[in-house]
């Protein structure tokens, strides 16, 4: 998604105004720009392609002004060229967006009927030109706002800089975060509190629907009615140093090997080790104990987290889960209501279609509770409870540290609900508790597997398409091994559950596709097992990724082996991510991708 940085400064701001932008560059784009006032006059330096380009640009083009805004564009309407980069302009306004302006079609024609012919394809460059027509009427920056604002429908961040205002900065959210940062002196607009850790870390969010009238020394903060609002100050826990890659070459590859710390802070927030139980606090706000059936909504990764915690809900709670992807639930007009609670699950806390399933759940009567990772997010503070994972800000476009502690968030809160509901023994908690409790042991034993892995995967780059199979909690795993797959190395891959093969897909089976197969010695290994000789009979090229015992049984069907620790059963989900995350981190690598930020993806997809 697009990223938003502004800047009343003390300095140049155009380098400071990079610099903000290339903490953003996770979130996916293809063309980047920034805007000051050089003398009261508004100047513009934009570019196609990488960050660099436009750094490129500006050495060859310096632009000076201690005011200024930033940005990187994620095409919505109009191809990544210089022309469709922002920040756009109109007369004395400049603007930069984030999100779509569903209506702008009828907007465009509006100003065009009163002279103004738009000249790009975005729906951002509209906006421009309605504030500038209401400054050509006599009102103010601030009045100009006020009154379009209300006329624009979708989701949109939004801030604005004025040829002539070098002490002013207005910015607006509607559906997309919006941030202000204090500085000394200065101060700041944001995507996020990640866009502002190198200037600030007190940062104000603005609710849906606010607008803000920002100066050096001053903040006035508006709710959709206009009205003056106060919004809290807080203190952003990123922090600059947690934006550095460290001494490995990409983002994803930290945060991989980040798991063992992070899904081991996120599991001692949820379980009380000395009496061997989970403890998830918030959990009451659910209502376990009268619920009928437990709803879960989610899209891409964080969906696939879900898919797994349905098996372990309906296992060790007994309680039936209906899950779906939120694009998909939003407009099914699902049957909820009172009496029902509603789990979100998200990294980012932003993504549209898992909002908007949360708000129509919300409309409904539900109880709402989200699996989420940024707890300033608007899905985080839309919840009724929140159980937060602590992996710490994810910065790679494709999710690794997130889905593995969002997965030891729902086992705690599977287990505790188990308890409440009455249906869960102390014993058997007990035994899940030590089980989770060994992770992170076992997660560094699991990552050791990393060079064999880095071995095994040169050869999948040449590959076209890749097939994962699993069976019970594999089967999503093999769902999300797919997807890092395809996200990272553009390689076709599908995930099927192990049992369905011979319902069609083995007609796939030759030497040339690659199969994965995850199966750790579980209850139902030997089906798994029995599926891998179906594809070993047809020549199939397989992948087995298993324990020891599963390798010694079958090392002479699998052409190649990846050796787990012995894990007990609620702990595979997780370290079995491993592999599979490192098997799509290797082959992009060797194939070349931009492994941070795949073509078209966006970290947070805030459109629909
Ligand atoms: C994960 O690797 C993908 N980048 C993507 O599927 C992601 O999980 C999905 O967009 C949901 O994002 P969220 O968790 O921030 O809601």
């Amino acid at each position: 998604m697009c990223g938003i940085v502004g800047i009343l400064g003390n300095t140049d701001v155009a380098p400071r105004l990079v610099d903000a932008l290339k903490r953003l560059e996770y979130r996916g784009y293809d063309s980047a720009g920034v805007a000051t006032l050089e003398n009261g006059t508004l100047v513009r330096r934009r570019a196609e392609g990488k960050l660099r380009n436009l750094e490129a640009l500006l050495e060859r083009s310096p632009l000076a002004g201690t005011s200024g805004i930033g940005h990187t564009r994620w095409a919505t309407h109009g191809a990544p060229t210089t022309a469709n980069a922002h920040p756009h302009k109109a007369g004395g306004v400049a603007i930069v967006h984030n999100g779509i302006i569903e209506n702008y079609l009828e907007l465009r024609d509006e100003i065009a009927a009163r002279g103004t012919r738009t000249e790009t394809e975005t729906d951002t460059e509209v906006v421009a030109h309605l504030v500038n027509l209401e400054r050509e009427k006599g009102l103010s920056p601030q009045e100009a706002v006020a009154a379009v604002l209300p006329r624009l429908k979708g989701a949109f961040a939004l801030a604005f800089l004025f040829e002539g205002e070098e002490d002013l900065l207005i910015g607006a959210r509607k559906g997309s975060p919006l941030a202000v940062g204090h500085g000394e002196g200065e101060m700041f607009l944001g995507s996020d509190a990640i866009a502002l850790s190198p200037f600030t870390d007190r940062v104000t969010y603005l609710e849906e629907g606010d607008w803000a009238v920002v100066t050096r020394n001053s903040v006035r903060i508006f709710d959709s009615r206009n009205n003056e609002v106060e919004r809290s100050e807080s203190r952003s826990s990123v922090t600059a140093a947690l934006m550095d890659k460290g001494n490995y070459r990409h983002f994803m590859a930290k945060e991989i090997h980040e798991q063992p710390e992070v899904i081991g802070h996120t599991l001692s927030r949820y379980i009380d080790l000395g009496a061997k139980q989970a403890n998830v606090s918030g959990i009451e706000t659910a209502g376990f104990a009268n619920l009928n059936r437990l709803v879960i909504s989610a899209c891409g990764t964080a969906f696939y987290a879900g898919l797994v915690a349905k098996y372990w809900f309906e296992k060790y709670a007994r309680l039936p889960v209906e899950i779906d992807i939120a694009s998909e639930f939003r407009y099914r007009e699902s049957p909820i209501g009172k009496g029902d609670f509603a789990l979100f699950i998200s990294q980012s806390g932003e993504t549209a279609d898992t909002l908007a399933s949360l708000r129509y759940c919300k409309s409904h009567g539900a109880v709402i509770g989200t699996v989420v990772n940024v707890p300033e997010s608007t899905i985080a503070r839309e919840a009724d409870v929140m159980f937060q994972t602590i992996a710490g800000p994810e910065i790679g476009v494709a999710s690794t540290k997130a889905f593995t502690c969002q997965l030891a968030v729902l086992a705690t809160l599977a287990i505790h609900a188990g308890r409440i509901r009455g249906v869960l023994s102390p014993e058997r908690e007990a035994d899940l508790i030590e089980g989770l409790a060994a992770i992170p042991g076992l997660a560094v034993q699991a990552l050791k597997q990393e060079i064999a892995i880095e071995r095994l995967s040169q050869p999948l780059s040449r590959t076209a398409n890749a097939l994962y199979l699993g069976r019970g909690t594999n089967f999503p795993l093999a769902l999300e091994g797919a997807l890092k797959l395809k996200e990272l190395s553009y390689i076709h891959a599908e995930g099927y559950a192990a049992g369905e093969l011979k319902h069609g897909p083995i007609a796939l089976i030759d030497e040339n596709m690659p199969v994965f197969v995850i199966a750790p010695h579980d209850g139902i290994y030997e089906k798994t097992v029995s599926n891998m000789q179906e594809v070993a009979a047809r020549g199939g090229n397989i992948v087995l990724i298993t324990d020891e015992r599963g390798a010694a049984e079958c090392g002479d069907v699998a052409g190649k082996i990846v050796v787990m620790p012995d894990v007990h059963e609620i702990a595979a989900p997780i370290i079995y991510a491993l592999p599979v995350q490192l098997i799509a981190y290797y082959t992009a690598v060797f194939m070349g991708t931009d492994v941070d930020q795949p073509r078209n993806l966006a970290k947070s997809v805030t459109v629909e």
